[in-house]
């Protein structure tokens, strides 16, 4: 069994975006500035947004993070997103979800300009993806074909099964590898799913990104599967300093020892998703998706 390390691949691309990140300001060009809008305070939306930050600060990049209070207006958040749709000096942007009930998370995606909509979520970018043009790609998806390739990890031919069908991982996950390129045949399990358990041990490749602690267990797992854990289920904890530590969607002790590779939580997928976030500002700063 190997384990892969997320945080190994991300530290390897991040070098490498920050050395293009350093030739591209060697040549004159501002940096890429990446903007964060975040509104409320919800705990876990702030640390991301933290996180970005930071990452962007380590490649090069000009950060700005817009705080909001929670209960702005739905029409006043549209009319922050115009101005930076309009904001030469804006490279690509995001609105962080969840945003509070009263604000309607589609109708704001659909006001983000796709050419800086680095999240990937406008359905321009997502009917793009469909259909293997170039577009932003959501940030976990492209994090896990990452990993995929830097393992060298056979996929041509293999089935895999997605389990979950978000709009910002499952889906995009299932529609990626079954295009060219990749070459799987894809079954996308969800909450309907008959015999969920008979479906998934059919997987050479499982991504479970369903969001239920510890759902995929070693009974569901074929014998050498590969074993992708996009779950970040935080629980009470007495063994960790803050109180809790994060669950993945996988039972990783017993499931573990049937992969050929399986990636751990914390530490597989979570450290891809910032990197792409930060592939795609630098492709928005050069104008590569839309010239
Ligand atoms: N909330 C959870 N994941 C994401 C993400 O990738 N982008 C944004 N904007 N919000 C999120």
């Amino acid at each position: 069994m190997i384990l892969i390390s997320g945080k190994e691949v991300a530290e390897s691309l991040k070098k490498e975006i920050a050395t293009e990140v350093a030739i591209w300001v060697g040549e004159g060009k501002r940096a890429p500035h990446l903007v964060a809008i975040l509104v409320g305070n919800d705990g876990a939306s702030q640390t991301y947004v933290g996180h970005k930050e930071k990452m962007s600060a380590e490649v090069g990049f000009r950060s700005t993070v817009l705080r909001f209070d929670a209960d702005i207006t739905e029409e006043f958040l549209l009319g922050e997103i115009d101005k930076l749709n309009r904001d030469p000096e804006v490279d690509g942007f995001i609105v962080q979800l969840p945003l509070p009930e009263h604000i309607s998370e589609s109708r704001v995606t659909e006001a983000i300009d796709p050419r800086k909509d680095v999240d990937g979520f406008h359905p321009v970018n997502t009917g793009r993806m469909m259909m293997g043009m170039p577009s932003y790609l959501p940030a976990t998806p492209d994090g896990i074909l990452e990993l995929l390739k830097y393992y060298k990890i056979e996929t041509a031919g293999k089935k895999c099964v997605v389990i979950g069908r978000s709009n910002i991982v499952g889906r995009p996950m299932a529609n990626l590898l079954s295009q060219k390129g990749w070459d799987c045949t894809v079954t996308l399990c969800h909450s309907r799913t008959k015999n969920l358990k008979e479906e998934v041990a059919q997987g050479d490749i499982i991504v479970a990104a369903l969001g239920k602690a510890e759902f995929v267990t070693a009974d569901m797992v074929k014998e050498g599967a590969v074993v992708i854990d996009v779950g970040i289920t935080r629980v009470a904890s007495d063994k960790t300093k803050s109180g809790w530590k994060l669950l993945g969607d996988v039972k990783f002790d017993e499931v573990a020892p049937r992969c050929s590779y399986i990636t751990p939580v914390p530490g597989g997928v979570g450290p891809m998703t910032i990197i792409s976030l930060m592939k795609n500002t630098l492709k928005a700063a050069k104008k590569e998706i839309y010239g």
